[in-house]
């Protein structure tokens, strides 16, 4: 009877499961594919413009973080044909830059980056050659110093060259921007070549000039609309250039390569570039088959290395300096702990965790600068499902960092520049999860603790020497903060006075 019973109500959940199935396979058969497969939403998209006329070009993080308000955090929006899905707010850039960093973690590669890098170096490649050159790049910079002593040393070296020539304006108002880059600039010439140049130098000063020159070109309208239709490549004026000053910085990194080259001694390596040509000589002997080591990585890799260190670096010290001009009891805080804690002598490393206050201001400076606003843009390397939405393997994805760092729901005052953010009640310096400046995942800055020792010891040492000021006539509501948007975002053209402290 009992068995009866078993059997019976078997045969019941055995029906009621091949009904369900039956049910469920009807369901989706009766879908369609994109239906099953729900894609993010997003704007209504005119024929063949996209959502072009729907977004500032000119502030496109801006109007895609607006976008985000009404379509959510995953939405698409296409430039042109060109499909782009929208990554917004913290956790969902993080969520998909680290919880699904491999989906996530391929590189877009438009139509002008193919123009000026051809797939090689780091920032602008995937797969193996990728993976290779990132590796070694990280290896190599540890190897001369980057998060250590050495890199220390040689950053206070620096920063006593940019206080001479900034004590040669004797108080004057004056623009920063060139010599600013030319001493973050020559942090990395040292560790990429062995050697700092003199700021007058024309190989330094056409290095920095034109890479500015390049990345600036790179996010404006022109360049935009050939990656949207690059049928339209000749007729495009800006591409031309772009391509020919990004040749001329090329040729002049050759030059200074086979220099290297000439004295190169495999026993002591002075360099990233040494390190590179051993590595490419002993692969060349052991006749390795499709070796990344070739001369076209070795100069896109020192490209890349000198484009994304100098101006990221360079505009955030500007943005600093102009932020304590602005707001002058902040800058009196950030002097008063620097006089208490160090005095006059030279700040180090070491410092930071006694300065919370200095440490909170640099912080919050790089959260308001915000100067990589959609990262670099980045693809996915498989199909994948995300928060509910398909999204198709080598769709371009853009994670917004203007919304993580002014993510509302993260920050107490996210339009407002308040060291707070990253301070205690006690004062003391906190850690924020939502402080994502150098991104997040695979992709995430190569360069994140050297540009952190960077922007301490530089922005501590001008702060302990000179008090930034307004030109004369001009009131600190009227410094303008508009920012200048292209791959790294800037600080409008401005001048301050540095005045001396001693
Ligand atoms: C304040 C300074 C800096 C900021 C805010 C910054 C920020 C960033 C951001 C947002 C990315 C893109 C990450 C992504 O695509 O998700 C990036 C990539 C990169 N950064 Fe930085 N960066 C800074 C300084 C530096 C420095 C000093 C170096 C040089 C050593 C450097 C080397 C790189 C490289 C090589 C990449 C490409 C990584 C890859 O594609 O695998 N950065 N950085």
């Amino acid at each position: 009877m009992l068995e009866d019973l078993c059997q019976s109500s078997t045969s019941v959940s055995l029906l009621v499961a091949i009904v369900g199935l039956l049910v469920f396979h009807h369901f989706y058969s009766s879908l369609s594919p994109q239906e099953t497969r729900r894609e993010p939403p997003g704007p209504t998209r005119l024929p063949l413009l996209g959502n072009l006329l729907q977004v500032d070009l000119k502030r496109l993080d801006r109007s895609l973080f607006d976008l985000s308000k009404q379509y959510g955090p995953v939405f698409t929006v296409y430039f042109g044909l060109q499909k782009v899905v929208v990554l917004a707010g913290y956790r969902t850039v993080k969520q998909a830059l680290v919880n699904h960093a491999e989906e996530f973690g391929d590189r877009e590669v438009t139509p002008s980056f193919i123009d000026v890098n051809n797939g090689h170096g780091i920032i602008l490649s995937n797969g193996n050659s990728w993976k290779e050159m990132r590796r070694f790049a990280l290896t190599a910079l540890k190897h001369f110093g980057m998060g250590k002593r050495i890199t220390e040393g040689k950053i206070i070296e620096e920063c006593h060259y940019l206080i001479e020539e900034l004590e040669q304006q004797k108080g004057k108002a004056f623009n920063n921007s060139q010599t600013i880059s030319y001493a973050a600039s020559n942090v990395i010439a040292s560790m990429v070549f062995g050697k700092r140049y003199e700021y007058g130098d024309p190989v330094l000063q056409t290095l920095v000039d034109k890479d500015h020159e390049a990345i600036h070109l790179l996010a404006t309208a022109p360049i935009l609309i050939y990656n949207t239709f690059p049928w339209m490549g000749p007729f495009i004026q800006t591409l031309a250039y772009v391509k020919r000053i990004v040749g001329e910085n090329k040729d002049l990194l050759k030059s200074i390569i086979a220099d290297l080259k000439e004295t190169l001694n495999p026993e002591m390596h002075r360099c990233f570039v040494d390190l590179f040509l051993t590595r490419k000589i002993n692969v060349e002997e052991s006749e390795i088959k499709d070796s990344h080591y070739h001369d076209e990585n070795l100069v896109s890799s020192v490209l890349d290395l000198f484009a994304a260190g100098t101006d990221t670096t360079a505009s955030t010290i500007q943005w600093c300096l102009l932020f304590m001009a602005k707001y002058p009891q902040i800058q009196d805080q950030v002097q008063e702990e620097l006089s208490r804690v160090v005095g006059s002598r030279q700040v180090l490393l070491e410092d930071r965790k006694n300065l919370p206050y200095t440490d909170a201001v640099i912080h919050e400076t790089q959260r308001m600068a915000n100067i990589s606003p959609m990262a670099f843009p980045h693809q996915t390397s498989r199909d994948i499902t995300f928060q509910g939405y398909f999204i198709k393997k080598g769709t371009t994805v853009f994670p917004l960092l203007t919304s993580v760092l002014y993510d509302e729901s993260e920050w107490e005052s996210p339009h407002t520049f308040n060291p707070s953010h990253f301070l205690d009640e006690e004062g003391k310096f906190i850690r924020r999860e939502a402080f994502l400046p150098f991104s997040a995942g695979r992709r995430v800055c190569l360069g994140e603790s050297l540009a952190k020792m960077e922007l301490f010891l530089f922005l501590t040492s001008l702060l302990q020497c000179f008090r930034f000021t307004p030109p004369p006539g001009v009131t600190e509501e009227e410094l303008d903060l508009t920012p200048v948007v292209g791959l790294a975002v800037s600080p409008t053209s401005h001048e301050l006075c540095a005045v001396s402290r001693q």
